[in-house]
């Protein structure tokens, strides 16, 4: 007798081989190179990342990222951790996961959607594409069988990641993954901006080249960044000396793995290592929670050591915002003027990163709240009353710190777009429940019509002697004067 066991080891046998030969298949899929002609639409079975390109190592892969459940990104990952690294800047964030769209090399890397409209695209005429052991994304040309230029890399081309030797320079920026926060170079230092829209944003960090081993000279070019093995973030003009040391916590210490720096999505920058297992942080440039540019979100207020709270202190706290900021500035509401906007003062408050702002002298409290109260794209005003110091803020209000001293006096413009929004949602909810009620009564009076109009023509089929119930096209002309007789 065999047992089940026996019977179906046969099976797992040819289970075994499939199996193998789908992984053999699936590896061979991903390349280390990819050719003219290369061409890969998104794999409906693949649930988080269908890759594309391996570095020689397997530890960094180029592939189509899985974006809330339907959408897409081309991404760089890091594959033992799934960090993205990088993200290809599409022209458009909603990119379906499905056939049409189109990834394909033709010299350039190109990226289409749906319409072939190309909605990403490398420049350049190269010849093949390569993921080098550091991430970096190359295509390159073959000029001579030993030569190869380098037509385009993905290393210029940064989102919110910096990988040790890459150059960061004053034309690139890192951008947050939720877009609102960036960092660039400027003429002597690295400083860190929130967006507001574009013409306006605000410096909250501000890193100054310290010139102790190489000096900036003017006119031998702008100054570049670079992770170092070294465990610091360097700023150069040239490659011998740094005119800057940012150092990491493990500065001067070899470590196996590699480094990167990331600016995260609450505006702060960080660098970690990979040491094997996990990325270890190895430097944090804002420390201190309520020094990030919103840590408690719009009108909150920061209170070191003791979390968030709202800056009236009749609104409840809740994550993200005390007041909706709304966009667009209140210069559009000319015909509201005082009625767009709630004045909230605070006693105790002032600005994460007030020493990178500007400031006015002034007279008095009165002064400085007065010409931000008449100026359309002023939405606060932070006084000190000891020093008489004034300053503007010019963009919606994000978080502010609290601070002990009670001369520091805040004045701040809220929309009065929250009440608006209740109302509309009442007004809709009232409309949709009347809607609602009128279809019932409608349908209930249509109800009552039809029985009694049923019980009224049963009532005149048998007033009416040789017509019988018979179906609807067979009533013709008799029905219509049945029901003239009845109405007789
Ligand atoms: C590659 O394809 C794109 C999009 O169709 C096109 O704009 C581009 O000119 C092509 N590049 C080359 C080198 O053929
Ligand atoms: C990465 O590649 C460079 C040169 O291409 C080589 O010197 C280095 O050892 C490689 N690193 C790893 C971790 O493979
Ligand atoms: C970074 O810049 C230096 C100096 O300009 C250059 O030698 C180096 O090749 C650059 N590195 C990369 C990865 O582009
Ligand atoms: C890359 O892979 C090698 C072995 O293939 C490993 O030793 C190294 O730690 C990996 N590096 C990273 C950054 O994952
Ligand atoms: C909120 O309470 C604090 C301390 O209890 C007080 O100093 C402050 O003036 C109050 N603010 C408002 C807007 O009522
Ligand atoms: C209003 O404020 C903006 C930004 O602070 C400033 O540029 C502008 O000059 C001010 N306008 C007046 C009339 O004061
Ligand atoms: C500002 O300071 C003056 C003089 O020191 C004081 O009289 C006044 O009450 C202070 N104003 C506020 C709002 O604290």
């Amino acid at each position: 007798m065999k047992t089940t066991t026996e019977l179906t080891k046969p099976i797992h046998y040819v289970l075994l081989i499939i199996f193998s030969f789908l992984l053999y298949v699936n590896k061979a899929t991903t390349q280390q190179i990819l050719h003219r002609g290369f061409s890969v639409t998104p794999d409906s079975s693949v649930l988080s990342f269908q890759s594309l390109l391996n570095d020689p190592t397997g530890n960094f892969s180029l592939g189509f990222l899985r974006v809330d459940r339907s959408q897409l990104s081309l991404a760089i990952l890091h594959v033992p951790s799934s960090e993205t690294i990088w993200l290809a800047k599409t022209s458009t964030s909603s990119i379906k996961w499905s056939k049409p769209t189109k990834l394909f090399f033709n010299g350039s890397l190109v990226l289409s959607d749906q319409h072939k409209k190309v909605i990403w695209s490398t420049q350049g005429n190269g010849d093949s594409v390569l993921l080098l052991n550091n991430s970096n994304l190359q295509i390159q040309s073959e000029k001579s069988s030993s030569s190869h230029s380098v037509l385009w890399q993905s290393f210029d081309f940064p989102s919110d990641t910096l990988i040790e030797n890459q150059n960061f320079t004053v034309e690139m920026s890192l951008v947050s993954s939720n877009g609102l926060y960036s960092m660039r170079l400027g003429d002597d230092y690295l400083g860190l901006y929130t967006y507001f829209d574009q013409d306006s944003n605000q410096i909250y960090w501000k890193h100054r080249a310290m010139q102790a081993k190489a000096e900036i000279v003017e006119g031998q070019g702008p100054i570049y960044a670079q992770i170092s093995l070294n465990g610091f973030l360097g700023m150069y003009q040239k490659e011998q000396a740094p005119v800057d040391v940012l150092p990491f916590d493990s500065f001067q210490r070899p470590i196996n793995g590699i480094r990167r720096l990331r600016l995260e999505s609450d505006g702060n920058i960080k660098a970690y290592y990979w040491n094997g297992l996990k990325w270890i942080t190895d430097f944090t440039a804002i420390s201190d929670v309520c020094e990030l540019p919103n840590s408690c979100g719009s009108y909150g207020l920061c209170r070191p050591g003791k979390g968030c709270q709202c800056l009236d202190n009749k609104t409840e706290y809740q994550t993200g915002e005390c007041f909706s900021p709304e966009s667009g500035d209140l210069c559009r509401e000319k015909q509201m003027i005082n009625k767009g906007y709630w004045i909230l003062r605070r006693k105790g408050v002032e600005l994460p990163y007030k020493e990178l702002m500007a400031f006015e002298k002034m007279g008095t409290l009165d002064e400085c709240e007065g010409t931000c109260e008449k100026n359309c794209s002023c939405w606060g005003a932070l006084f000190n009353n000891v020093s008489g110091y004034c300053y503007f803020v010019d963009y919606p209000i994000n978080s502010l710190v609290s601070v002990g001293d009670e001369n520091k006096l805040g004045f701040f413009k809220v929309r009065r777009v929250a009440e608006k929004k209740r109302n509309v949602g009442y007004a809709i909810g009232v409309g949709l429940l009347v809607g609602a009620l009128v279809i019932f009564v409608g349908f209930a009076l249509f109800g009552i019509y039809t029985i009694w109009r049923r019980k009224q023509r049963m009532n005149c089929r048998f007033m009416e002697d040789g017509v019988s119930p018979g179906p609807y096209s067979d009533l013709g002309s008799s029905s219509f004067r049945s029901i003239e007789l009845c109405k007789s």
